[in-house]
C-alpha cells in the first residue's frame, strides 16, 4: 500500500533512505536545509517541500534524519505535528531520545526513535538493520512501510533503549577495531603482508572468537564468572607478553593498554581464577 511520507533531512543517509521509499512506490515529499540536495529525489519522483512545515504536513509518516538532536528540534519547531507518525533516525543519547518522545507527545504525535545500523550504500539491501523503541503502536502501523529502508526491530517502549542498543553496537565494533588496528600495527613492523594477515588469519579467528560473547553474555547475566576456557591470572601474563612484544617490536600498545588496567585492577583484589566476564564487574 502507497503511504503519505516525508523524509527531513538530505544528508547521506537521509537520501538513501527517501530513495528506497521512493523505489517501494510511496509517495515520498523530502525537505533538506541546503535544498539542492533535494534535486536528485525530485528527479526519481519526490515532492518537495520549502519548509520543514510544509513537509510535516504533506507526510502522515515522518522521518528525520539530520547531524543530531538539537538539529532535530530546529528542524520540528514551529511544524504542527498533531496526528503525524514522527520516526526520529537521527543518532543521539537515550536521555535525548526520551526528552524528543516527550516534546513529540505535547505536540500531539506518537513517536519512534530509530538507530541505523548500517551505512547508506546498505540502505535497502540485505544485511542493514534499523533498531526501533517508543511508541509500539506506531511500529505495529508501520512496521511494512519502515522495513522498505531496512529490517526493522522493535526493542521496547522505553524511548531511549533503541539508542542504547546502537551505542552498545558501536561500542563492540570499536572495540573490534582497536584491536586490528594493533594487529595491524604489529604485522606491519614485521613487514608480513598485512592484507593475507588480515584475509587469511584474522577474520576467521575473529568469527570463531565471536561465539564466546553469547557465553559470557549468559555468564555476567548469571553473575557466575566461573571459567573453563581461561582464567584472568592467564590472560593477565598474556596481556604482560603482549605489551612486552609490542614494545620490543617499537609498536605502542596503547589501544590495548585501557583493557590491560582493567585486567590488572581485578586479578590485584584476587579475582584471577575468574574468567574474563568478571570484567564487566569492573565497569
Ligand atoms: N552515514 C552513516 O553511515 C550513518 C549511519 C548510521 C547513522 N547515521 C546517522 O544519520 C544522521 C545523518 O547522517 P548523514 O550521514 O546523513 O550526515 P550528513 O551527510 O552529514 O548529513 C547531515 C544532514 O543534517 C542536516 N543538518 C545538520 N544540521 C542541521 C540543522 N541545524 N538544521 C537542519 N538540518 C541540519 C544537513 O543539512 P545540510 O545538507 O543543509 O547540511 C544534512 O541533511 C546522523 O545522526 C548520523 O549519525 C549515519
Amino acid at each position: 500500500m502507497s503511504e503519505n511520507i516525508s523524509v527531513l533531512g538530505l544528508g547521506l543517509m537521509g537520501a538513501a533512505l527517501a530513495e528506497s521509499l521512493l523505489a517501494a512506490g510511496h509517495r515520498v515529499t523530502v525537505w533538506n536545509r541546503t535544498p539542492s540536495k533535494a534535486d536528485p529525489l525530485v528527479a526519481k519522483g519526490a515532492t518537495v517541500a520549502a519548509t520543514p512545515a510544509e513537509a510535516v504536513e504533506a507526510g502522515e509518516l515522518v522521518i528525520v534524519c539530520v547531524l543530531d538532536y538539537p538539529a532535530v528540534r530546529q528542524v520540528l519547531e514551529g511544524a504542527s505535528l498533531t496526528g503525524r507518525v514522527i520516526v526520529n533516525l537521527t543518532s543521539g543519547r537515550p536521555s535525548e531520545a526520551g526528552a524528543m518522545a516527550s516534546w513529540v507527545a505535547e505536540h500531539g504525535a506518537d513517536y519512534l526513535d530509530g538507530g541505523i545500523m548500517a551505512v547508506p550504500q546498505m540502505i535497502a539491501k540485505p544485511g542493514a538493520l534499523i533498531l526501533y523503541s517508543a511508541s509500539q503502536t506506531a511500529f505495529d502501523r508501520y512496521e511494512r512501510t519502515l522495513a522498505v529502508m531496512a529490517e526493522a526491530r522493535f526493542v521496547g517502549t522505553d524511548p531511549g533503549m533503541a539508542a542504547l542498543l546502537d551505542l552498545a553496537m558501536l561500542t563492540g565494533m570499536y572495540g573490534q577495531i582497536a584491536g586490528c588496528l594493533e594487529a595491524a600495527a604489529l604485522v606491519t613492523s614485521a613487514k608480513y603482508p598485512l592484507k593475507q594477515f588480515t584475509a587469511s588469519l584474522l577474520v576467521p579467528w575473529l568469527n570463531a572468537m565471536a561465539a564466546l560473547q553469547v557465553h559470557w553474555a549468559e555468564a555476567i547475566e548469571a553473575g557466575d564468572h566461573a571459567t573453563q576456557v581461561s582464567n584472568l591470572e592467564v590472560n593477565r601474563a598474556g596481556m604482560e607478553t603482549l605489551v612486552a612484544a609490542f614494545r620490543e617490536q617499537g609498536v605502542k600498545p596503547d589501544l590495548l593498554l585501557p583493557l590491560k588496567a582493567v585486567i590488572d585492577r581485578r586479578t590485584a583484589r584476587g579475582l584471577g581464577h575468574e574468567g574474563l566476564s568478571g570484567l564487566v564487574e569492573e565497569l
